[in-house]
């Protein structure tokens, strides 16, 4: 069979690119950790003066510099031998209090790559890993990934796409945040709604060890608490609002979180799922942003699900009528496509 070397040379093309991004990975995490970015960002500098600016060994950094000019992270300008950043990339790499902050991203897909040699065993036997047994920057790295969402998107958009929830939460709510991870969403709440309390939860004690932490820093402790409890077994009642922010598709058993939700909710309450944005079948997944879920769900939703009872590996292209199943399953009778960007879906599911 002769080789379309046009096709073939379209594929290495995208091997080449793939490949420059995956080793560039470390870099932007190293940016990110010793200031390089930020620094840049104040304006331009040689290799020599942003070494300078953040105390770090010049050949390390001009070699730094170079990758990340020739993957357009930053700018370069041979004549005066300086770097720069574009507004845009300032904007999307400096800082993490920005609806978007692309370091984060990396962070938790270097933590996540850790168990390469763990899930490749894991594809052999079957097995799931734990979301607790990854490395550390797997949690930071995903609040830091998803928290950034959560400040473009939860406050200004999904909850006034909920019916009557804005005002409950003004007032003053009694909040479940399940799966609540390191808290980037209670905190957000919290902080909007002073009247509300949020109750976080999560089954893994190192990250409410953290939530509790990052509540404190944030000055909203005296409206959350933080409580190691899974999904289906969380306690207290009469909850406004439950939310399973990104977390329903790592769960084995999410039917039994739901049917628990479902019970821990008043009558009029309503369940906030947040979910990765994804059709019902692989072939409407078929992207970039599908790529990147499936490959994250590879070493972190399926194995997450696989170690828990239940039964269930929804992954994280679940897609709208598998969520739809589990909530009516778990006794809901309303359903509905809420609001949606190209990450994620927001569903409102009612009793
Ligand atoms: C992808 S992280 C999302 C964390 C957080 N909601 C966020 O958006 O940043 C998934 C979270 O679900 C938690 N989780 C997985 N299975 C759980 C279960 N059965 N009960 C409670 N939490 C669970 C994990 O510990 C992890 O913190």
């Amino acid at each position: 069979m002769a080789l379309d070397m046009d096709k073939l040379n379209e594929f290495i093309g995208r091997f080449v690119g793939d490949l420059g991004a995956t080793v560039a990975a470390g870099n932007v995490v190293i940016g990110h950790r010793l200031g390089l970015y930020k620094a840049l960002a104040d304006g331009p500098a040689t290799a020599a003066e942003l070494a300078a600016a953040t105390k770090t060994n010049s050949r390390y950094v001009a070699e730094w510099l170079n990758g990340q000019a020739a993957g357009g992270y930053i700018e370069f300008a041979p004549a005066t031998d300086a770097y720069w950043m574009t507004e845009e990339q300032a904007f999307a790499l400096t800082n993490p209090d920005h609806p978007i902050y692309m370091p984060g991203a990396y962070v938790l897909a270097l933590g996540s790559l850790r168990a390469v040699p763990r899930i490749a065993e894991a594809f052999r036997a079957g097995e799931g890993m734990g979301w607790h047994e990854h490395d550390e920057e797997v949690f930071v790295g995903c609040e830091q990934f998803f928290r950034n969402t959560y400040i473009g998107k939860l406050i200004p958009s999904w909850i006034p796409a909920l019916e009557g929830v804005e005002e409950k939460l003004r007032a003053g709510a009694r909040v479940a945040d399940i799966g609540c991870g390191l808290g980037a969403s209670s905190i957000l709440l919290a902080t909007e709604y002073p009247n509300s309390h949020v109750h976080g939860f999560d089954y893994h004690d190192r990250s409410i060890e953290l939530a509790r932490k990052r509540a404190g820093d944030a000055g909203v402790a005296d409206r959350i608490t933080f409580e190691v409890a899974s999904a289906a077994a969380f306690p207290g009642s009469d909850y406004d609002l439950a939310a399973t922010f990104d977390c329903l598709h790592d769960m084995g058993d999410p039917l039994s979180a739901a049917r628990h939700i479902r019970r821990a909710l008043k009558p009029d309450g309503t369940w906030l799922v947040v979910e990765p944005y994804a059709a019902d079948g692989p072939g409407g997944n078929m992207n970039p942003v599908g790529r990147i879920y499936y490959n994250f769900s590879t070493m972190l939703c399926v194995p997450s699900a696989l170690s828990q009872p239940g039964g269930y590996a929804l992954g994280a292209q679940a897609g709208e009528a598998a969520i739809r199943q589990i909530a009516t399953d778990g006794g809901f009778t309303r359903f509905r496509r809420a609001t949606e960007w190209p990450f994620n879906i927001v569903y409102e599911v009612r009793p």
